[in-house]
């Protein structure tokens, strides 16, 4: 279960904050049954509120009888544990719930998995030995839908309720959720939207043959470099800088001639407008990369439509595949190579006292849970490296354009296996 694995700061977190869900909608539910006859608000509608927030609140109060018995007494009094500055993402909205699992199929999910599928046959790419990925899978339809195409799906989000949703109605199997619409409404009635989920006997056989749901950071992955065929990308590109997504994420675990497939508006959910890279600037980054253009088109969806509200957005999202270069893994170095440094690694220089001994040096380079250590001079020009200046260059930098010929192709060949580990690139 998903609250099982979760570090113990992390588990003290999550119940603190369904401690505090719960505690808020009660109150709330509270404060609906005083009618304020001035405001104008209908009794049926404080009625209908009131029910709402009683689901709610029972909703955060059944994740947090999943989760205290789990939360020893000493580790909610541990004041390291109290402060411990939670950078995950928290946020769950009944809407992703509703769209995915509701009985009658969503129009928008139906539109975004079938084009999908269609664009796998088209192109014709062969999945049926593939894994999958989904990145920010949300509480997880798209990898239920598309799954049948894998051999393996590997599927994640870093809100641990939206995870835990998942798993709740494998349990229930069918479950009425209801659904506060605060605002554009058209009738009282529609205030509280009622709706059954399901999870169909074949989606369960699906998810228990091969689909894998679990709570993580997108940066933080448990996987081998060069291990995934498919990464999918669905309303999630926005959520990360592209030069992390693709450093850490995509070229990273993708094996050569694995796609990427990017399905959304671009509506970036981070501040720095640099990185809000439009669709022309994606598809170049990428094509620069040496990566094939399989797909680049536009398609229309309402998205998260609720028939309950007089309001919702229409998104004209893009849909984009690229497909790795195989050379990308090899290519090899000349001393005229740019190379950079991969943004996620560790270079490190440590001292090493020894009594009475003058301080020595160690040099270290690590990505994950590999690691070398590495030459002082190999240290100081990655130190140079900043995807402009070249090897022959660094080198006259240190001054040591003059050092003997052996000694040049040994540190090539040391850069070489950097760049093939994926610590450094061209
Ligand atoms: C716009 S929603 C899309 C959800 C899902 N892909 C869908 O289309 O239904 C973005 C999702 O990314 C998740 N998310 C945001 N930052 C994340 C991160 N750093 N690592 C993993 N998931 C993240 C959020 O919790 C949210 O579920």
């Amino acid at each position: 279960m998903v609250f099982d694995y979760l570090p113990e700061e992390e588990k003290v977190y999550w119940l603190n904050y369904l401690v505090r869900m719960e505690v808020f909608h009660e109150n709330m539910a509270r404060r609906a049954e005083t009618v304020d006859d001035s405001t104008g608000m209908h009794p049926r509608r404080c009625a209908l509120l009131k029910e709402a927030n009683l689901f709610y609140k029972d909703f955060y109060a059944t994740a947090k009888s999943a989760l205290s018995p789990l939360v020893s007494k000493d580790a909610m009094l541990d004041a390291k544990v109290l402060n411990f500055d939670y950078k995950g993402i928290g946020t769950f909205s009944f809407n992703y719930l509703i769209r995915d699992w509701a009985v009658k199929p969503a129009y928008q999910e139906e539109v975004i998995t079938k084009s999908i599928v269609q664009k796998l046959v088209d192109l014709e790419l062969d999945c049926s030995a593939a894994t999958a990925l989904f990145l920010g899978c949300g509480t997880g339809k798209y990898a239920v839908n598309l799954a049948p195409n894998y051999k393996q799906v590997e599927a994640f989000d870093a809100s641990v309720l939206m995870i835990w949703c998942i798993e709740r109605l494998q349990q229930l199997k069918t479950w009425e959720v209801l659904r506060k619409v605060e605002r554009n409404c058209r009738k009282i009635e529609d205030t509280v939207e009622r709706v059954r989920l399901e999870m169909t006997t074949s989606e369960l056989d699906t998810i228990a043959s091969k689909v894998h749901f679990f709570v993580a950071d997108a940066l933080k992955l448990p996987f081998k470099p060069n291990t995934i065929q498919h990464i999918h990308s669905i309303y999630f590109t926005d959520v990360l800088p592209l030069h992390q997504l693709y450093d850490r994420i995509i070229d990273y675990l993708l094996v050569e001639e694995g796609v990427f497939i990017h399905f959304g508006p671009l509506e970036y959910f981070f501040n720095n407008s640099q990185e809000m890279l439009t669709a022309e600037e994606v598809r170049l980054f990428f094509a620069q990369k040496g990566y094939r253009i399989l797909c680049d088109e536009f398609l229309e969806t309402k998205h998260l439509f609720n028939p309950n509200s007089m309001r919702h957005r229409v998104y004209e999202n893009w849909f984009f595949i690229a497909q790795k270069p195989v050379a990308s893994k090899t290519a090899a170095l000349n001393v005229d190579s740019c190379l950079s440094l991969n943004s996620s690694i560790n270079l490190q220089k440590t001292a090493v006292l020894n009594q009475g001994a003058p301080i020595e040096y160690e040099y270290s380079i690590a990505l994950d849970e590999a690691a070398y250590q590495l030459p002082e001079v190999v240290y100081e020009m990655l130190l140079h490296c900043n995807g402009s200046t070249s090897i022959n260059r660094i080198l006259e930098v240190l001054e040591l354009q003059d050092i003997a010929k052996e000694e040049q192709r040994q540190l090539l060949f040391i850069l070489q296996e950097l760049l093939d580990a994926k610590m450094i690139k061209i």
